[in-house]
């Protein structure tokens, strides 16, 4: 979803700046705008009102694309990920920058970034930045990790079906010239128990597709959770293992979580009972399930993510990789597959939809909602009527004095609002601040851009 561009239905005498200066362009398109009959409320700019232009990488949406440059952002785009000598030699042009997983933004690549303002990371994880070090330059990095959280779910219930049809095994004996019709073992999964580990985003979605289908859904989580329908919630674990007809996980990596179903657990599972792990590699202990696999204690297994995967496509998934591959892959029943539970084009659009407003809020209005290494904060809009109002955003080292010293500067105006807030050694204030003059801003932001612990501040007007 793009953020729309509004523009001021009305621009008090007290700020009309000079011909010719930034601020003055900027009235004089609001006037325009307004002139046309359009009265929708204030959209911000940086003070200096430089264009902003923005370096995408690696074959970001065309949509996001569009949402930037419909804010009037200059955006250059690239299908390939930027090696770190190349970051390093054309990044200092920019204010933001678009990546996924491939491009590295390292302390080196931050060092040259003199004028980068955002990090977006078009994807789930944000492992590639150097999250410490941008945060310290004052970036925030915003990434989506939910965004495919249906894809996930769809997945999991093609895996459900797959694996009580044991369809893989047929599909392949078939294509391998092989004719071999069978119904012994084979199940519906309508009245079956699927049992839900992690009732999160995922986990709760698979809940209603899964009773769509006609079956009974329990689920463990370490938090109480509402159930959605007619899901139950189990007190504990084993409880849900001794019940369900098939276990799917959908918890995060934490050391808790690592081998959280082992030997003891998968010999709690009902006899013949399938297990699917489409949540992280070490949450499943492999060898374990290979065991309990060959004992015919459980039936098949769909798994999706593994302790160690292939860099790249076309990388081999063999014993060097995980010294249990290929005896994994020779069982019967097993479905394997790279990784691919979120990745659907839907999924591919969403991410860019909610980093591109992410990243267009945080440059236009100063919010860091959502950015994983900075605090978050925000301040409703500045609206129409509202116009000699500015926004104050001031990035600091987070110690004490910072807010008397900027409250000082800020004491012979009228702060309409404020918020302040802190992560680790960074702090962010926002502040919006009523009738002042040009003069005064240049003044008020080179005084906040002086104090010590100044990271970064940015005035939006
Ligand atoms: N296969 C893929 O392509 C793919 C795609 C997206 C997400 N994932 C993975 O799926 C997993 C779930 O993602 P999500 O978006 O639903 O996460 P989420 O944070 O929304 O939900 C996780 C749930 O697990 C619960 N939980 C945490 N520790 C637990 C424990 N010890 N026992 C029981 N419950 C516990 C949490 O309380 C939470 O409700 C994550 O590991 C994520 O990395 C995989």
């Amino acid at each position: 979803m793009s953020v729309p561009i509004k523009i001021s239905s009305s621009v008090a005498a007290s700020t009309s700046p000079s011909a010719g200066s930034p601020l003055h362009d900027l009235y004089t398109r609001r006037r325009a705008a307004e002139s046309q009959g359009i009265r929708p409320s204030r959209v911000l700019q940086p003070l200096e009102n430089e264009g902003l232009r923005l370096l995408i990488l690696e074959n970001i949406s065309q949509e996001a694309v569009a949402t930037f440059r419909s804010q009037g952002y200059h955006v250059d785009h690239y299908t390939k990920a930027f090696s770190e000598d190349e970051l390093v030699e054309k990044i200092s042009s920019y204010h933001g920058i678009g990546i996924r997983s491939k491009t590295k933004i390292t302390q080196r690549v931050l060092k040259a970034a003199s004028k980068l303002l955002v990090i977006g990371c078009f994807c789930i994880g944000t492992n590639q930045v150097d999250l410490e070090a941008a945060a310290q330059a004052g970036i925030p990095v915003f990434n989506s990790p939910f965004s495919n959280s249906r894809s996930v779910a769809e997945l999991v219930i093609s895996e459900l079906i797959s694996l009580s049809r044991q369809l893989f095994d047929r599909a392949y004996e078939l294509k391998t010239g092989v004719w071999n019709k069978q119904s012994k073992n084979c199940w519906e999964i309508r009245g079956k128990t699927l049992g839900i580990v992690g009732y999160g985003h995922i986990g709760s979605q698979l809940s209603v597709l899964a009773e769509a289908f006609g079956m009974r859904v329990i689920f463990y989580d370490v938090l109480n959770i509402m159930p959605i329908g007619s899901a139950r919630q189990v007190e504990t674990l084993e409880a849900l293992l001794n019940e369900s007809d098939f276990v799917t996980l959908h918890v995060p990596e934490l050391p808790e979580t690592i081998n959280m179903i082992s030997t003891e657990q998968l010999a709690q599972m009902k006899k013949g009972a399938y297990l699917i792990n489409n949540a992280r590699g070490k949450v499943v202990d492999i060898p374990a399930l290979i065991e309990a696999i060959k004992s015919k204690h459980i039936a098949g297994t769909a798994i999706d993510v593994f302790p160690h995967e292939p860099g790249a496509n076309g990388d081999a998934f063999d014993d060097q990789l995980n010294p249990w591959a290929s005896e994994l892959r020779a069982l019967p029943n097993v479905i394997l597959t790279p990784h691919i539970g979120g990745s659907t084009e839907e999924a591919q659009r969403m991410i860019g939809q909610e980093v591109s407003q992410y990243v267009a809020r945080y440059l236009g209005y100063g919010s860091t909602i959502g950015a994983v290494n900075f605090p978050e904060v925000d301040l409703r809009a500045i609206t129409a009527g509202q116009d000699t109002e500015i926004r104050v955003c001031h990035i600091h080292r987070n110690q004490p004095g910072v807010l008397k010293q900027v409250n000082d500067a800020l004491s012979p105006y009228n702060v309409e609002k404020q918020y302040s807030d802190s992560k680790g050694e960074i702090a962010y204030v926002m502040a919006d601040i009523a009738d002042v003059s040009p003069a005064d801003m240049t003044r008020l932001k080179e005084r906040i851009s002086n104090t010590d612990s100044n990271i970064l501040t940015r005035f939006l007007t």
